[in-house]
């Protein structure tokens, strides 16, 4: 800790790394309505109930905090599935009456967007990233355990038409499911302007069942599209976004098609730019993805005597031992000293 205690409102969320946070995402709900095989377990888990959740104006607060107090550029909502919250276009509105500015995203399967995506751009929202795994109807049903690819697909349209751009379409390749999909994935969201990122399944499944030999990596995830794509990397500064861009082109032609993202979490970790913190859907910020320990701000949301500097400074203190990486002092998932969080992704929110 710096000689004089940490200084919230002067250092924002920094770390023992010099890493600050300025991207907080807030886990609005656990709950999801599908039951991706990467992410959930069949029977569901055991739901937080609803007093536990934090509230839309306590979410409100907390973004104030982060904002005013600790130097918050950006906000991303997720689940969970956060449509699955009634309440959802009310705690955007309140959001955005406090920061006019602010970039707000959701994070979302998009089943039941296409009926409040026009909501929620009055209420305030600026963009969504889609998680769409597949556009073949058995592969996303083995997949998702649920057979809701044309409802997912009416989402997507739907935020589009409601001018949710850019619109980016989140894939996890399971081998043997929905890897062999990719291409026509690609040449999909190329087709409608998506940009397509493909993200490498990192141990966040709730069934406990990850292993690196079975992760589809960024190299495969190359040689899936080289068929019929040529990948070249985009010249832009990735800053501390996760994902690698290319320029896509359909082989022996020069025409620029349009980009893809490939988010390498397991092969190429990003965590020494990393700038985010997260809150789960209970109130408890998550310095990393990875973090083992949590540290509680619902207590104090729910204490009249404690302030918004009190908050501030148990947030501050959560993010000021942020581990250097995967929640440990060095990258990878496969080393001894990893240790996998109890949570499943669902239940941080991505
Ligand atoms: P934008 O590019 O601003 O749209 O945001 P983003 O790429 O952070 O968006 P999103 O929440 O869709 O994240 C995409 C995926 O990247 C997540 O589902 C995770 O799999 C992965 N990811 C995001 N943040 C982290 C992180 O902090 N650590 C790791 N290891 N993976 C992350
Ligand atoms: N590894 C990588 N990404 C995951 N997601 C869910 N589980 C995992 C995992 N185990 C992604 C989903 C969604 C986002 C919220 O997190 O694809 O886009
Ligand atoms: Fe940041 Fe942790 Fe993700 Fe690494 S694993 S990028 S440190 S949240």
């Amino acid at each position: 800790m710096p000689a004089g205690g940490l200084n919230p409102a002067a250092d924002g969320l920094l770390d023992r790394y010099g890493r600050r946070a300025t991207d907080l995402r807030i886990s609005l709900i656990d709950k999801c309505n599908l039951r991706c095989t990467y992410c959930m377990p069949e029977a569901g888990l055991p739901w937080l109930r609803r007093e536990q959740l934090l509230s839309a104006e306590e979410i409100r607060r907390l973004v104030r905090i982060g904002v005013e107090v600790l130097g918050v550029r950006e906000l991303r909502l997720t689940g969970g599935e956060p449509l699955v919250r009634k309440d959802l276009e009310e705690i955007i509105g309140g959001i955005r009456a406090d920061h006019p500015e602010l970039p707000i995203a959701l994070t979302t399967n998009a089943i039941g967007l296409e009926r409040r995506a026009e909501a929620l751009v009055a209420a305030g929202l600026d963009r969504v990233n889609i998680s769409l795994d597949t556009i073949h109807r058995e592969s996303f049903a083995e997949l998702t355990r649920r057979d809701s690819l044309d409802k997912v697909l009416r989402g997507v349209e739907g935020a589009a038409a409601a001018g949710l751009t850019p619109l980016k379409i989140n894939a996890v390749l399971m081998r043997g499911l929905n890897d062999q999909g990719a291409a026509d994935l690609l040449a999909w969201s190329l087709q409608h302007g998506y940009e397509l990122r493909f993200i490498e399944q990192m141990p966040l499944d709730a069934d406990q069942q990850w292993k690196r030999e079975a992760t589809v990596t960024a190299a495969e995830v190359r040689q899936l599209l080289s068929d019929h794509y040529e990948l070249t990397p985009t010249d832009e500064d990735r800053g501390s976004a996760p994902a690698e861009r290319f320029d896509v082109r359909r082989r022996g032609e020069q025409a620029v098609l349009g980009r893809v993202g490939i988010i390498a979490s397991v092969t190429e970790p990003f965590c020494s730019a990393c700038t985010r913190t997260r809150v789960t859907a209970e109130g408890r910020v998550m310095s990393c993805l990875f973090s083992t320990e949590e540290t509680d701000l619902s207590a104090l949301l729910r204490d009249e005597s404690a302030t918004d500097a009190d908050i501030a400074h148990r947030w501050a203190e959560a993010m000021w031992v942020k581990p250097a990486a995967h929640g440990t002092d060095r990258p990878g998932f496969e080393l001894p000293g990893f240790t996998r969080p109890q949570r499943s992704m669902s239940a941080i929110g991505g």
